[in-house]
C-alpha cells in the first residue's frame, strides 16, 4: 500500500493505473477509522481494481465552535487498518495541498453548494456544511477520477447532496451507498463515538431502539388517525422519550425518501434523528419500506 501527500504524486498514479485499463474505486474519510469505513473499503474493492482512500479531515465543512481541532487524526493506526483489508493507496494531503492560502484558502476559493436540500435538517443545524463537504467531495473526485465511490448510508442527507451535485455537475463517478454499520447493541458505527464515554455508547444505542420501533408503528398502524397525523404524534412520543432519557434531540423525522414532507401516501419513508449526548451530536436513521 502506498501512502501520499501530493496531488501530482496521485495524478501520476492515477493516470498510470487509467492507462492500463484499470476500474479506480474510492472512498472518502476523514480519518479515525472503524470497521464502518473498512466495510467500505471492501465494497470498493469488490467493485474496483484499484481502491483509493482519502484521509483528510475537511476544516470547510466544520462550523465555528464545532470539533475540527479536536477531530482526531490518527494516520498510523488508519494506515495499518487500510493495508490489512488491501487498500492500494492512501491519499492524505494536508490542509495546504487542498485549499491553498495562495489561492486565498478555503473560504475564499470556488465551492459548490447544492440548494434546497443542503439547507434543511443537518444543514439548517449547521449551516453551510454541506457546501463544504460538496466542495471536498467535488475536488477529491476531479484528483482521484474515480469510476465508482463508495459512501456510508448513516450521513443520509450528505449522500443525497453528493448524489445531485455528481448528476447535476455531471461528474463520471458511480455513487455507491453502503447500508449503516453498527455496533453489537445498535448503536451506528461513527468516529465521533469515541467521545462517548463506555456507559454513553450503551445509553446512545436507544437512538437504534427508537428508530426500530418507530418502523414497527408505521409498518403496522391500524390507528384511525391519518397517517401524517400518526406520524406527527409518534414523532413528537419519540423526541420526548429520548430527551427524558438525557438526549437533547435536535430533530427525529419522518420524510420521503428524498427528504421531502411525506404525504402520507408513500410507501418508502426514511426515519432520521440527530440527538446531543452529552456534547457529542449523534445521527442515525432507518429506511422503511412497507
Ligand atoms: O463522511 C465523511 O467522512 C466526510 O463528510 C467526507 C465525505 C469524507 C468529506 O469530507
Amino acid at each position: 500500500m502506498q501512502i501520499i501527500h501530493t496531488i501530482s504524486e496521485l495524478r501520476d498514479l492515477v493516470s498510470a493505473y487509467k492507462k492500463k485499463g484499470k476500474v479506480i474505486g474510492f472512498v472518502p474519510t476523514m480519518g479515525n477509522l472503524h470497521d464502518g469505513h473498512l466495510q467500505l473499503v471492501k465494497m470498493a474493492l469488490a467493485q474496483s481494481d484499484i481502491v483509493i482512500c482519502s484521509i483528510f479531515v475537511n476544516p470547510l465543512q466544520f462550523g465555528e465552535g464545532e470539533d475540527f481541532e479536536q477531530y482526531p487524526r490518527t494516520l498510523d493506526a488508519d494506515a495499518d487498518k487500510l493495508d490489512k483489508v488491501g487498500c492500494h493507496i492512501i491519499f492524505s494531503p494536508a490542509v495546504d495541498e487542498m485549499y491553498p492560502k495562495s489561492m486565498g484558502g478555503g473560504r475564499d476559493q470556488t465551492q459548490v453548494s447544492v440548494p434546497g436540500i443542503s439547507d434543511i435538517l443537518e444543514g439548517a443545524s449547521r449551516p453551510g456544511h454541506f457546501t463544504g463537504v460538496a466542495t471536498i467531495v467535488a475536488k477529491l473526485f476531479n484528483m482521484v477520477q474515480p469510476d465508482k465511490a463508495v459512501f456510508g448510508e448513516k450521513d443520509y442527507q450528505q449522500l443525497q447532496v453528493i448524489k445531485r451535485f455528481v448528476r447535476e455537475l455531471c461528474f463520471p463517478v458511480e455513487i455507491v451507498s453502503h447500508p449503516i454499520v453498527r455496533e453489537s447493541n445498535g448503536l451506528a458505527m461513527s468516529s465521533r463515538n469515541g467521545y462517548l464515554s463506555t456507559d454513553q455508547k450503551q445509553q446512545a444505542s436507544a437512538l437504534y431502539h427508537t428508530l426500530e420501533n418507530l418502523k414497527k408503528k408505521i409498518t403496522n398502524h391500524s390507528s384511525k388517525k391519518t397517517p401524517l397525523e400518526y406520524y406527527a404524534m409518534i414523532e413528537s412520543n419519540a423526541i420526548e422519550n429520548l430527551n427524558s432519557q438525557g438526549f437533547v434531540t435536535d430533530y427525529l423525522t419522518i420524510r420521503k425518501a428524498d427528504l421531502t414532507m411525506p404525504t402520507g401516501q408513500e410507501r418508502n419513508l426514511v426515519i432520521l434523528v440527530t440527538a446531543y449526548l452529552g456534547n457529542t451530536r449523534l445521527l442515525d436513521n432507518i429506511k422503511i419500506s412497507f
